[in-house]
C-alpha cells in the first residue's frame, strides 16, 4: 500500500538559520556558479569568504561535521559535500610542514582559529625533465582568523604550515581533486606524482 503524504502537511519551504551549515552551502553554491560562468577568481573568493563567514563565526563551529579521511591531518571533518562542492573543517597541527602540492581545481582555504603561514608557488622551469620542478614563491603571508587565500590552476600550487596551537580552517574545493597530483621538494628542486592517500584510501581507483 503506498503512503500518501498529506499535502497540507508539507511545508515548500523551510525556514533556514541564516549561519547554518545548509544556507552556507546555499550561499557557496551561488558563488561557485557564477563563478562557473565568469571565472573571475577575485569575485569567487570574496564570494566563498561571505558565503562562508556565519559558519566561521559560529560557537559550536569546531564541534560540526562527520569524520573525513584527510591527506596531510588527522583531524578533518566533512561539513557538506555534493560531488561539485566540498566544504571541510580541518585542524592543522602546530608547525607540522604541509609540502608543497598542487591540486588540479581551485582550493580555498578560510582560516577560523589559530594562524597560517601559506605560501603560494609558481613554476619557473619548461617541464622538460620527468621529475624536476623549479618554484618560484609568489606570495607568502601569515593568515589570521577571517582572511581567506585560494589557489586556482595553474596557479594552484601551495604550501603552508599552522603557526599556533588550535589552527582550524574551513577548506573550500570546487570539485574533484585530481587523482594524480604533484608534491614539490623546493630544497631539491624535484617533485613526485601521488595519488592522495584519501582518494587511494576511498577504493575509487
Ligand atoms: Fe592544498
Amino acid at each position: 500500500m503506498n503512503f500518501v503524504f498529506p499535502l497540507k502537511d508539507f511545508k515548500m519551504t523551510q525556514s533556514v538559520a541564516v549561519d547554518s551549515v545548509r544556507s552556507c552551502a546555499q550561499a557557496l553554491v551561488k558563488v561557485i556558479d557564477r563563478y562557473e560562468l565568469d571565472l573571475d577568481a577575485q569575485k569567487l573568493r570574496e564570494g566563498l569568504l561571505t558565503a562562508t563567514r556565519p559558519l566561521v563565526e559560529r560557537a559550536d563551529l569546531l564541534s560540526l561535521g562527520v569524520k573525513r579521511q584527510a591527506n596531510h591531518i588527522d583531524n578533518s571533518r566533512y561539513l557538506f559535500y555534493d560531488g561539485q562542492i566540498c566544504l571541510t573543517l580541518d585542524e592543522f597541527p602546530k608547525d607540522k610542514q604541509i609540502p608543497a602540492h598542487d591540486h588540479g581545481i581551485w582550493e580555498a582555504l578560510v582560516v577560523c582559529a589559530g594562524s597560517l603561514q601559506h605560501t603560494v608557488y609558481q613554476r619557473v622551469d619548461d617541464a622538460q625533465i620527468s621529475g624536476v620542478a623549479r618554484l618560484e614563491v609568489v606570495e607568502d603571508v601569515v593568515m589570521v582568523p577571517g582572511e581567506i587565500t585560494m589557489v586556482v590552476p595553474p596557479g594552484d600550487i601551495h604550501s603552508f604550515k599552522a603557526l599556533s596551537d588550535q589552527t582550524y580552517v574551513i577548506t573550500v574545493v570546487g570539485g574533484e581533486y585530481a587523482p594524480k597530483r604533484h608534491y614539490y621538494n623546493t630544497s631539491d628542486n624535484t617533485y613526485m606524482v601521488r595519488t592522495p592517500k584519501a582518494l587511494k584510501e576511498s577504493g575509487l581507483l
